[in-house]
């Protein structure tokens, strides 16, 4: 089981959200990532997604997507991330739960069920077949995490526990980590220093994620 956040994608060229210079593009994060902003202001809303969009697709999945791919030679691999972008899609990967939702991803603003593919911008006035207006596919502060009720029981099955990239500030997603098994072995790699969660048999991996997971990988690949 590999937990991902937003410093995985930092080498692709996609920003985080909580290092300096995030990803917010200078907006409050209520405005672009809450109903509240988006019943405020679609149209910001939407601007601030289709930019992310783009950009994604000028970006490259990293080393340490690959790697995560390999590891799938071997192991039964989930990855659960809290990513919006495809680059664990497009490194390889083929076991992933998109806790946050995706970017490449459109809904209907009224049925969450409706969810369509979109690589483009979405507009005020672009409707979902029931014609209400479509928005990111994307959980939002405030929302609900539907995929968690998916993501537990795989956690609580993990054999081997892998965290990467994320500040784990942001919850329900960073308690996943507390479903752990008590005795399995835990990896965390994140090239900053930050405040460990308190389970046992975990190891830290003081390295950014292509360097990182990248040994990762190649200790279990040799040792299993
Ligand atoms: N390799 C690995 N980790 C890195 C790298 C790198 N090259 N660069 C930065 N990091 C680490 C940072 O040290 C930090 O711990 O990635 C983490 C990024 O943390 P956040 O910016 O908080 O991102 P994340 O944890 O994914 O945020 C969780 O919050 O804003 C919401 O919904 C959004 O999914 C997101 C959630």
């Amino acid at each position: 089981m590999v937990l991902t956040g937003a410093g995985i994608s930092a080498e692709s060229g996609i920003k985080t959200f909580r290092d300096s210079g995030g990803l917010w593009e200078n907006h409050r994060v209520e405005d672009v990532a809450s109903p509240e902003g988006w019943h405020h202001d679609q149209q910001l809303v939407l601007n601030f997604y289709n930019e992310r969009r783009k950009q994604l697709l000028e970006c490259k999945p990293n080393r340490a997507h690959f790697a995560l791919a390999e590891l799938e030679n071997k192991f039964d691999v989930t990855i659960i991330t809290q990513n919006v972008d495809d680059l664990h899609e497009r490194g390889g990967s083929t076991n992933i739960i998109h806790l946050h939702g995706e970017l490449l991803k459109a809904r209907s603003s009224v049925d969450e069920n409706l969810i369509y593919d979109c690589s483009q911008d979405i507009l005020e006035g672009d409707k979902c077949e029931k014609g209400s207006q479509l928005r990111p596919h994307i959980v939002w502060f405030g929302e609900a995490v539907p995929l968690m009720e998916t993501a537990v029981p795989i956690v609580q099955c993990a054999e081997i526990f892998i965290v990467v990239g994320t500040s784990l500030v942001v919850y329900p997603a960073a308690g996943l980590v507390n479903y752990t098994r008590y005795e399995i072995p835990k990896w965390l790699v994140d090239p900053n220093d930050m405040p460990l969660p308190r389970v046992p048999h975990l190891k830290f991996i003081n390295e950014k994620a292509t360097i990182g997971v990248d040994y990762l990988v190649n200790l279990l690949l040799k040792e299993s």
